[in-house]
């Protein structure tokens, strides 16, 4: 595929998407709008669409809870063979939740930097100042009705809100959750994707009584930080949201806003991140079980989230680089594996090339680290993840995620991140670095 047909077949896979108002993330597997994924669908439109691209932001935030929380799938649209159903999540008529059926649940609020990033590129006012409060009232709730321990750290209370949903980060808090009187519910995920690219069963109806407990506390933030058993602070989800903060800060001064409360939510976090997340011994960030005061000894490649959000030092970031990313036991490619960058680090007990998050390459992580590499001026890393990734899609097509070792798509077929953040890599990307 040249350059310019790549770009066409990602303009074609998200209007293949396009409901008119959302972009579902693939046509079968995903019929519904999830939260980041909208946002990183907002940024490949906005390279060919940018009208388009503000109605995918407002649609999402359409469907904001009264609390602020911005829900992490949205079902604008009726029936599908998607599992679980709008109704299985009990989330209607509640004072608090919002006016468009939706999960009870959040996901990495990544959509301030995407809106940071259209309008740096093309500015509109009338649009960042329709979409600013809510993105703010969205922030505040993540920092204070999820805040368990007054670190403003937010709390995750089902591993499908890290984004990386059967990462085997939770496998041992997962253990610690038994399905008990567990509601009739038929798998629909394993339907249009093969089984061993999906999750295990017995994890599978640990996710669905995750939800079961959320239903029957009402979402209520207190009483969720209270009881549900999974409580987890997650790097990739923390660095993703203190660069939000940034950003968001960023919109305030350019429409004239107060910004002390994002200030103070800057400060704070910059405060408590090494204190929770760094390990000295092994020079990467561990995400912390809030349950059982530990950290989560597994090694994914969200250790290199917060390059995204500017919260190593230069010390740590080389660290991060020369003992995990450039390590090929771990993240670079050796004999086992062609491909930047595993989702889980090779070495690790639960990796697995194939399955779901537990080894296989996604598109959105390569994005988010590549950025993060090039903040800290590791530019030959940054540029060695965006050439693997568009060599990917090249080879593979448009797919939900990849095999490390030799490439072959797994997961969803025309899926929607991929083709968007395709867009938006081919656009960054010096022009003379020649594709492989
Ligand atoms: C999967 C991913 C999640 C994504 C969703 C829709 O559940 O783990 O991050 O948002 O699919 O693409």
């Amino acid at each position: 595929m040249t350059r310019d047909s790549l770009s066409e077949t990602a303009q074609r896979v998200l209007r293949l998407n396009d409901t008119g108002k959302f972009t579902k993330p693939s046509p079968r597997q995903y019929p519904h709008q999830w939260n980041w994924d909208s946002a990183f669908i907002a940024l490949g439109l906005a390279h060919f669409d940018l009208p388009r691209a503000c109605v995918e932001v407002q649609s999402l935030l359409s469907a904001q809870w009264r609390d602020g929380m911005v829900p992490h799938i949205i079902y604008p649209t009726a029936a599908s063979d998607y599992f679980p159903p709008p109704e299985f999540w009990q989330t209607q008529n509640l004072p608090y939740a919002g006016n468009v059926q939706s999960s009870g649940l959040t996901q990495p609020p990544i959509l301030a930097t995407i809106v940071r990033m259209m309008h740096d590129r093309v500015p509109s006012l009338g649009f960042t100042r329709e979409v600013y409060p809510r993105l703010l009232a969205w922030h505040r709730w993540l920092h204070t009705a999820r805040d368990a321990d007054g670190t403003g750290l937010p709390c995750l209370i089902h591993p499908w809100e890290s984004g990386m949903d059967n990462s085997p980060l939770w496998a041992d808090a997962l253990d610690r959750v038994t399905p008990t009187n567990l509601p009739a519910f038929k798998r629909r995920d394993m339907i249009h994707v093969a089984a061993d690219e999906r999750p295990l069963g017995p994890d599978y109806e640990r996710f669905v009584h995750l939800i079961d407990l959320g239903r029957r506390l009402h979402w209520e933030p207190r009483a969720l930080l209270g009881q549900m058993p999974f409580l987890v602070q997650d790097v990739l989800f923390c660095s993703i949201l203190h660069r939000a903060d940034e950003d968001l800060r960023a919109l305030a001064i350019e429409l004239g806003e107060e910004t002390h409360e994002m200030d103070a939510w800057l400060a704070h976090t910059r405060a408590v991140f090494d204190a929770r997340f760094w390990d000295d011994t092994q020079g990467l960030y561990r995400d912390y079980d809030v349950r059982v005061s530990e950290p989560i000894r597994v090694n994914a490649n969200a250790v290199f989230a917060p390059l995204f959000a500017g919260l190593a030092s230069p010390a740590q970031a080389a660290r991060l680089v020369a003992d995990h990313f450039d390590n090929p036991s771990e993240y670079a490619p050796d004999g086992d594996s062609s491909f930047r960058l595993p989702s889980v680090a090779k070495n690790e007990r639960g990796y697995s090339a194939r399955r779901y998050w537990c080894g296989p390459i996604w598109i959105q992580m390569n994005w988010i680290i590549a950025e993060g590499l090039r903040r800290y001026g590791f530019t030959a890393q940054a540029n060695a993840v965006v050439r693997d990734s568009l060599a990917l899609i090249e080879q593979s097509g448009f797919r939900e995620y990849y095999d490390p070792r030799d490439g072959s798509g797994c997961g969803a077929t025309d899926f929607c991140w991929s083709a968007a953040l395709a867009l938006e890599m081919l656009a960054q990307q010096d022009i003379s670095t020649p594709m492989r």
